[in-house]
C-alpha cells in the first residue's frame, strides 16, 4: 500500500477539508518556500506511514499542518501562550520553539482538528518528546530529513530512517542539540529531556 501522498483521499474523519483545499489554505498564508518544504514534509511522512503500517491520511495531515505557527506574529504567539495556559518557560524563547504548541493549539481552533495523535505530532514536532508515539516519531523524522534538507548527516538521518525510526529519532535528536552546543544557544529543557530518553547511555545504533 505503498500510496503517495498526491493520491491520498481524505475522509471526514479527521478534517472537513480536501486534501486540495487544505494546500491552497495554506499557500495563501504561508510563503512558497515553506509551502515546498511542508510538501516534502508530507511526501517524506507518508512514505514513512506506509513503511512503518501508520494511517496515511492521518500523516498527510499532520505533515501539512505541522508549521502552520511558524510564520505567525511572536505578539499573537505570546497572547496564545498565556491564554492557553501553556508552558510558560516558552516565552523565554522565540518561534522556533513556540511554531509546535501554538501550532496544535491554531490547527485545533481553525480547522476543528481534534485528534490527539495528530496534534501531538504538530505539538512535538520542533524539540520532540520522551514518550512519542508513531505518528510524533514519523513528523518529528520527516521534519528533519525531507528532500529539500541538505546539511552533513542527512543522508544517515535518510537511511536510518527507512531502516529503524527509532534510531533515526536518536540521530536527529543527538545531530539537532549538538548543532545548538556549538551555536551556544539556548536549549529548551524539554529538547534535553528529549535527549535523555532517546540519546543518553544508549548504545550508538548509527
Ligand atoms: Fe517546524
Ligand atoms: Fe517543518
Amino acid at each position: 500500500m505503498n500510496e503517495r501522498s498526491e493520491e491520498i483521499v481524505y475522509s471526514v474523519n479527521y478534517i472537513t477539508h480536501t486534501r486540495d483545499e487544505l494546500i491552497a489554505h495554506l499557500k495563501e498564508a504561508i510563503s512558497s518556500k515553506r509551502v515546498e518544504h511542508i510538501l516534502g514534509v508530507e511526501k517524506t511522512a507518508v512514505e514513512l506511514a506506509a513503511q512503518y503500517g501508520e494511517n496515511a491520511e492521518k500523516a498527510s495531515i499532520a505533515a501539512l499542518l505541522h508549521d502552520f505557527a511558524k510564520e505567525r506574529p511572536d505578539e499573537e504567539m505570546r497572547d496564545l501562550i498565556i491564554s492557553e495556559n501553556m508552558d510558560l518557560e516558552l516565552l523565554q524563547f522565540g518561534n522556533n520553539i513556540w511554531h509546535g504548541p501554538t501550532g496544535a493549539s491554531l490547527v485545533q481552533t481553525r480547522f476543528g482538528v481534534t485528534d490527539e495523535d495528530i496534534l501531538n505530532a504538530i505539538r512535538n514536532h520542533t524539540v520532540g518528546a520522551p514518550e512519542m508515539r508513531l505518528l510524533e516519531k514519523i513528523i518529528y523524522v520527516a521534519d528533519y530529513i525531507e528532500p529539500g534538507r541538505h546539511f552533513p548527516g542527512v543522508e544517515e538521518a535518510r537511511r536510518l530512517a527507512y531502516t529503524d525510526l527509532d534510531a533515526a529519532v536518536a540521530y536527529a535528536t543527538e545531530q539537532t542539540l549538538r548543532h545548538l552546543l556549538e551555536k551556544r544557544a539556548k536549549i529548551y529543557p524539554k529538547a534535553i529531556e528529549t535527549y535523555n530518553k532517546w540519546v543518553a547511555g544508549k548504545v550508538k545504533g548509527y
